[in-house]
């Protein structure tokens, strides 16, 4: 089953590309750039790696953004993540980035998208690797704060595909920020949000209701709802799950208890995604083979991730019959 994952086409929807930042890069570039990490070594800073929700590990996610100043870095952020998904066979991604966590210490949106594009437009030459940019507005700032961030992305609209909500979910429900994604919408980004990670099925509702989204990144409680549940299969609305990820931020207790599985089993869209990997223990790979040892999915639900992946990115229909065959012809030899 391994080596089915492996070979398996894939594309990631959801992972923060600051949430890629593995701690020997972070030492580097923090050397490069003079500033003194609050850790002695790459094994103390791994060691703080244990959180038990969101809040926990969000703190120490700023914390390492932080030494991110030049576009340089950026470039190399984004590179070295890009390499781990080439060897992962992932074929599409979707990347999230967070400008308020950089524009409020100084560095120019600018510098920061300038950097990711370029190594985007590097492996889409070297590796055939597609790619999608999505700004993520911080959900604990306030709306004024995301529409500033959206009125600077407008220089750089041609390369950003959508806008998305992340952040501190509890006590900051996507009705906050209703204004903001209504003027997105209108100058036609495509719209996601975090929704239901540790968020009732309600924050789930209002991104829908509110934000109008078109996929939403975890979307875990969704589960304690039935009408929830079938309005999401009727309407065929992707979700974006992120299982070492809800492992390590306590969301479920053991993979064994997760809901991938009736999820898939139910008719809903879900996907496999990676989240903030270097913080969670693993890449697209080790995300499809954990949940596998966990829930024992077989061949056909994993085929069935890889396909609602291909079918729920933003790509023209171009790149998705050319992802869909390249993932036909895999299972026609696989299966
Ligand atoms: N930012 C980075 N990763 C996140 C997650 N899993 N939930 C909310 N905000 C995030
Ligand atoms: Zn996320």
């Amino acid at each position: 089953m391994k080596s089915f994952i492996e070979g398996l086409p894939k594309a990631e929807l959801h992972l923060h590309i600051e949430g890629t930042f593995e701690p020997e890069l972070m030492f580097k570039i923090a050397t490069r750039n003079g500033i003194e990490l609050p850790y002695e070594s790459v094994e103390s800073l791994h060691k703080a790696y244990d959180f038990s929700e969101l809040q926990d590990f969000l703190d120490i996610y700023y914390q390492g953004m932080n030494v991110l100043l030049t576009e340089q870095d950026f470039f190399d952020l984004t590179r070295a993540y890009l390499i781990k998904v080439h060897a992962d066979n992932v074929r599409h991604v979707e990347i999230f980035f967070d400008p308020q966590g950089h524009t409020s210490r100084g560095v120019e949106f600018a510098t920061v998208i300038h950097g990711i594009h370029r190594a985007l437009v590097q492996a889409e030459a070297e590796f055939d690797i597609s790619s999608k940019i999505i700004m993520c507005f911080l959900r604990h700032l306030d709306e004024e704060d995301a529409q500033r961030t959206l009125q600077a992305a407008a220089e750089f609209k041609h390369l950003i595909a959508g806008v998305g909500l992340d952040s501190s979910e509890s006590g900051n429900p996507p009705e906050k920020f209703k204004r903001v994604f209504a003027q997105a919408r209108e100058q036609g980004y495509h719209i996601v949000a975090h929704a239901g990670e540790e968020g009732p099925p309600e924050y789930i509702i209002q991104a829908l209701d509110l934000l109008k989204v078109e996929r939403i990144d975890h979307g875990n409680t969704a589960m304690q709802d039935a009408a929830l549940i079938e309005r999401l299969v009727d309407e065929q609305i992707p979700l974006t799950v992120c299982p070492l990820s809800n492992l390590k931020l306590c969301v479920v207790d053991n993979l064994a208890q997760h809901p991938l599985r009736e999820m898939l089993d139910r008719g809903l869209r879900v996907t496999i995604n990676s989240d903030d990997p270097a913080y969670f223990g693993g890449y697209m790979n080790a995300n499809f083979i954990a949940v596998e040892n966990a829930l024992s999915l077989g061949k056909n639900r994993l085929a069935r991730l890889a396909r609602n992946g291909f079918e729920a990115a933003f790509i023209d229909d171009a790149r998705r019959q050319e992802l869909l065959a390249e993932l036909d012809r895999y299972l026609e030899v696989h299966l």
